[in-house]
């Protein structure tokens, strides 16, 4: 892996907007993947800057975002889909067409899944994959377990997922849903190059983790061990404990 150390997350993020923006440069057409929470919010504000300033153009990018929360449709308030309008896409000239999500409120969330599986490979595969990592080390929302699925799946949520989500429920985690659709970690490493962003020290027992443990279902980020094109964005505080 290769890993980049940053002073701050502020800089961080400015590295990690410049990286997608120079993806975009060389691939106008770039088929990115997208995380939600904390960790990318301050790159999408970046991407949004610079592309006020015409020195990234979405025209013709297209976008699949990892993962979605069960029963919950685009316009509810706590959707991931929201989260991104309001993040990203809302900054950005992407076309709507361009942007894929998967859709909790689906009638047959199986169905789903096998769609949203099939729209990536007809795109091509997705180019550059951006990630964060969960607390518990999930990526996308591929949580910690026994098993891990290859393909994009149904969920069921850890109560510290939950709990680390429900800032988009109105603080409640009672109203966080119990279950939410993936991409598989097969999905994910079949991208051309994937770059992790993780900063803070809450973060950084999971980092060393990632990069320095073994490979293990317990720690679904460690399987990006086993890609060849990853880069690790952190700042120091993330890092903290890779010495
Ligand atoms: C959610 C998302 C993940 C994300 C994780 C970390 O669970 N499904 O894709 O990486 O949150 O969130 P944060 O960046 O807020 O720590």
């Amino acid at each position: 892996m290769d890993v980049r150390i940053f002073q701050t997350p502020e800089e961080t993020a400015r590295a990690l907007a410049a990286r997608v923006a120079e993806a975009i440069q060389r691939k106008p057409d770039l088929v990115l993947g997208l995380p939600t929470g904390k960790s990318p919010v301050a790159t999408y504000a970046e991407l949004q800057r610079l592309h006020a300033r015409r020195e990234v153009d979405f025209s013709g990018v297209r976008t699949f975002n990892l993962d979605e929360f069960a029963g919950v449709g685009a316009s509810h308030p706590g959707s991931f889909r929201r989260f991104m309008d309001d993040h990203l896409f809302g900054g950005v000239n992407l076309p709507p067409a361009n942007i894929q999500f998967l859709n909790g409120a689906a009638d047959d969330l199986d169905a789903e899944c096998a769609r949203y599986e099939a729209s990536i490979d007809a795109a091509g595969g997705i180019d550059l994959m951006l990630l964060g990592i969960g607390g518990n080390g999930h990526v996308g929302f591929n949580e910690p377990g026994d098993e891990l699925a290859a393909r994009t799946h149904r969920v069921l949520l850890h109560e510290v997922t939950r709990r680390d989500n429900a800032a988009l429920f109105g603080g409640e985690i009672g109203r966080v849903p119990r279950e939410a659709l993936s991409m598989g970690l097969g999905t994910i490493l079949r991208s051309a190059a994937i770059v992790l962003v993780a900063t803070g020290q809450r973060k950084a027992a999971c980092v060393q983790r990632m990069i320095r443990g073994p490979l293990t279902t317990h720690l679904p980020a460690s399987f990006l061990q086993t890609h060849r094109h990853v880069e690790v964005f952190l700042d120091q505080a993330a890092a903290a404990q890779l010495v």
